[in-house]
């Protein structure tokens, strides 16, 4: 695990983008696995950037989201397929055919789920799998406890996460009590995965993910055994962790 801690959330977020960037001018068809939520916000932002003023071209790239609230419409303001909408999909030259995110809203959950997995080995796996981290250490919705071979599926979310979150909903009896999600076998399937992790409220979660035990209370910790991860920091997140240097 190569751990890069910055000194802002300015700076996080141009290096990830880079990172991006990077990958595809090398692989102009690869195939992207997304994250929603504050933390890559920035990251998406620089990404426009980089199409609108320097070219950084889309056209052949796919996408696969980590994760949609289960029962919000695609349309609702907190859903994940509207905030990719408004922060990257509508902003870049990426076809919409090219892009996926789980339904939250499928008659058929399981189908759904099984589906996304095909959809995803069809593409020819991820290259590229962007993860925030929650204060809970959750990735993507596997909260505490998920089994390590967990796939897609529906799960339901903690109070934590709930509160959490709740800034992006009118109040916190509005957040979905369930989401549906990849697993963590589907995460650590990525052939390269980038943690980005901003902010204080992150630090003890980071520092249990990157120098504590591997453990399914942890979920992010078992990105310890993947062969090539990046975790990307600013100094608030990484203030936990013993190995305070770039
Ligand atoms: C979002 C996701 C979550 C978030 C995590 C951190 O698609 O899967 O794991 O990455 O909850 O969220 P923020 O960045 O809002 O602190």
């Amino acid at each position: 695990m190569e751990l890069v801690i910055v000194d802002s959330y300015r700076e996080l977020s141009l290096r990830a983008a880079a990172h991006v960037a990077a990958l595809l001018r090398r692989k102009p068809n690869a195939v992207l696995g997304l994250a929603t939520g504050s933390t890559p916000v920035g990251l998406y932002q620089e990404l426009v950037r980089l199409h609108r003023q320097e070219g950084l071209d889309f056209s052949r790239v796919t996408t696969f989201n980590l994760d949609e609230y289960w029962g919000l419409p695609d349309d609702h303001p907190a859903s994940y397929h509207r905030f990719m909408q408004e922060n990257l999909f509508g902003l870049v030259n990426l076809r919409p055919e090219n892009t996926h995110i789980p339904s939250g809203t499928a008659e058929n959950v399981e189908a759904e789920c099984e589906r996304y997995e095909e959809a995803i080995r069809r593409a020819g796996g991820i290259d590229l799998q962007i993860l925030g981290i929650g204060q809970n250490g959750h990735i993507g919705f596997n909260e505490p406890g998920t089994p390590f071979t967990s796939r897609t599926r529906v799960v339901d979310l903690t109070e934590d996460t709930r509160r959490a979150n709740a800034r992006f909903f009118p109040s916190l009896e509005e957040v979905p009590r369930r989401a549906v999600t990849m697993g963590i076998a589907t995460i650590m399937e990525a052939r390269e995965i980038l943690l980005l992790a901003s902010g204080k409220e992150k630090a003890a979660a980071l520092a249990a993910a990157v120098e504590g035990e591997v453990t399914p209370e942890v979920p992010a910790s078992v990105l310890q055994t993947h062969p090539r991860v990046t975790v990307l920091a600013d100094r608030a997140a990484a203030a936990g962790t013993r190995r305070l240097a770039v």
